[in-house]
């Protein structure tokens, strides 16, 4: 996990690291030995970021060939421009002119409550804020959880005077392929090391698992528990190429119909570098599109039902994960 792939722009928070111990030592505050926290609620997928070497080339690719706009209201800024699915779900692009970055991303699960999860994960051990939360530069209660084997992870809560509740209803164009953010894929590079965290604390359960080899699992499919959305593991051996990264870590948009969408983007033009796979049937049994920025930034849309209404089972394959020593 690497320190500096935090964003700025929405936290006013400093991102914390994990001590992943499982401690059973108290939370400060009126917690009592009779009163350790309950898991609160995970209500959906809140948002993916990613780095981009050209902000203005990476934002055409979802405003003019996927239809959607860059929010506007304050909300983006020259260090974070962010873009709306629907009131709830975005996308942010955070601006890196050398790209070293590698397109790296965080992501966003949305509560209720993000100050319950603070006190919870505080109860479980991790170094998480000790005193409550203050409102972020969108006004809104968040903090970061670094993930040893995965991705930072980020919980958010949208209060009613925020920033993202103030442009409810803004920002959605008619022309937008699609207004549903299904699921955020990224790398992890040993699901055991973050099954306990994702499992265990905060309550994902795994609904799906496959490859491109019947023997060998690559992706692992989590289903939040309170959402019907989901986050995909994204397994690897081996260090990952800039091009890999891209594919991995990756963003969902689920449409009703797959041929229809195609037919949307077929009537706009495909922007310079950028990447339409055509239709193609997932090991999953989803028919989907694979798209990709001129920096190999992954979109799938996907359809939002199985093929013959079946699902592919999952496999019983070997999970990719890196040596200890790499
Ligand atoms: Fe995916």
């Amino acid at each position: 996990m690497k320190k500096n792939v935090l964003p700025t722009c929405l936290s006013l928070l400093a991102m914390v690291s994990t001590s992943v111990q499982a401690s059973g030592q108290l939370p400060g505050g009126d917690q009592t030995p009779h009163q350790t926290p309950q898991r609160p609620r995970i209500t959906g997928v809140s948002h993916a970021c990613f780095y981009t070497g050209d902000m203005a080339r990476t934002a055409a690719f979802f405003t003019d060939y996927l239809g959607y706009e860059i929010a506007g209201d304050g909300l983006s800024i020259p260090a974070c421009t962010i873009i709306k699915f629907n009131d709830r779900q975005f996308i942010e692009l955070f601006p890196d002119p050398e790209n070293r970055r590698n397109n790296a991303m965080h992501y966003c699960l949305e509560t209720d409550d993000t100050e319950a999860w603070r006190r919870y994960l505080l109860a479980r051990g991790y170094d998480v804020p000790k005193e409550p939360l203050s409102p972020g530069r969108t006004g809104n209660l968040n903090f970061f959880v670094p993930v040893p084997g995965g991705v930072t992870f980020e919980i958010m809560q949208y209060l009613p005077g925020g920033m993202i509740a103030a442009t409810n209803g803004k920002y959605l164009p008619a022309g937008r392929v699609t207004d549903r953010l299904g699921h955020v894929g990224f790398m992890v590079d040993d699901m055991d090391k973050v099954n306990p965290f994702y499992t265990e604390v905060i309550g994902l359960r795994e609904t799906w698992r496959g490859g491109m080899r019947p023997d060998i699992v690559q992706w692992v499919h989590m289903k939040l528990p309170d959402s019907p959305n989901t986050v995909e593991y994204m397994l690897y051996d081996s260090p990952p190429s800039q091009g890999a990264r891209g594919v991995m870590n990756h963003i969902c948009l689920l449409v009703s119909d797959v041929d229809e969408a195609q037919r949307i983007l077929s009537t706009r033009t495909l922007p310079e570098g950028c990447r339409n796979a055509g239709i193609q049937l997932g090991a999953d049994n989803l028919r989907q599109i694979n798209l990709y920025t001129h920096e190999g930034i992954r979109v799938e849309l996907v359809e939002d039902h199985y093929v013959n209404g079946v699902p592919a089972p999952s496999s019983t394959g070997r999970p990719l994960k890196m040596a200890a020593n790499n």
